[in-house]
């Protein structure tokens, strides 16, 4: 149907920060909302897209009618991701940590006297959007890709898209001043291996339906062959 072009399309999408815990009671976090990426799920549901969003630990209710898995950490986000493979296309807006805590405590950590302070040991978390866009079984048509730069950020973008193999990349500058990071707007630029295209600053919801709107223009040239 015209008005449900991603129809019989499945899609995966991540958003919102992950937690990674330093004892039973403490973790650390990001200021991501979740806002970007729950707006892309509903609007590639309403494109006719089956949709599912695995999220991070936000306060933002699971959209109607898409298979919503809530998830806390970087490696319980890729499972949850890979568990839900083969999708057509792949849009990981989640702000993964890049680090977890190695010695994780079982009990809270105490406060001792104040010379005696934890030390945390970190260790690096999985690439999840590396990992799927590198794929030799199952990798998506389209892996889509997120870059908060807040410096240089069209170059740093170009790099990224080439050292982690996915097919567009959506940057975002979160400088502070911008107030993008957990804020209701975006301005994005989407670089793909065509070149680049710019949005100007929109709501979230608008950004999104941007997006989905060239991702139905992507597979409708993909259907052509
Ligand atoms: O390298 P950087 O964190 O800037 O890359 C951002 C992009 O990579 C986003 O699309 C984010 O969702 C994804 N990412 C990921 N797993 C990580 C780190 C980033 O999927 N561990």
């Amino acid at each position: 149907a015209p008005d449900r072009p991603l129809e019989g399309k499945k899609a995966l999408v991540t958003a919102g920060p992950t937690f990674e815990p330093i004892d039973p009671i403490r973790f650390i976090g990001n200021y991501s909302s979740g806002r970007q990426g729950y707006a892309i799920a509903e609007s590639l549901r309403d494109a006719g897209a089956e949709v599912t969003l695995i999220s991070g630990p936000v306060s933002l209710s699971p959209p109607d009618n898409i298979n919503t898995v809530k998830v806390r950490t970087a490696n319980e986000m890729l499972d949850a991701c890979l568990a839900h493979l083969p999708v057509d296309m792949a849009v990981m807006t989640a702000a993964v940590s890049d680090w977890r805590v190695r010695n994780i405590a079982k009990h809270k950590i105490k406060k001792t006297a104040d010379i005696l302070l934890p030390i945390l040991e970190m260790e690096i978390n999985p690439d999840i959007l590396a990992k799927i866009s590198q794929l030799k079984n199952n990798r998506p048509k389209l892996v889509i890709g997120f870059a908060a730069e807040t410096e240089n950020h069209l170059k740093n973008a170009v790099d990224k898209r080439i050292r982690k193999g996915c097919d567009w990349i959506v940057v975002n500058d979160v400088r502070s001043s911008t107030n993008i990071m957990g804020g209701s707007e975006n301005e994005v630029t989407i670089l793909s291996s065509f070149g680049k295209q710019h949005f100007e600053r929109a709501s979230k919801e608008k950004i999104g339906y941007l997006l989905t709107q060239e991702i139905i223009t992507f597979f409708k040239s993909e259907n052509r062959g």
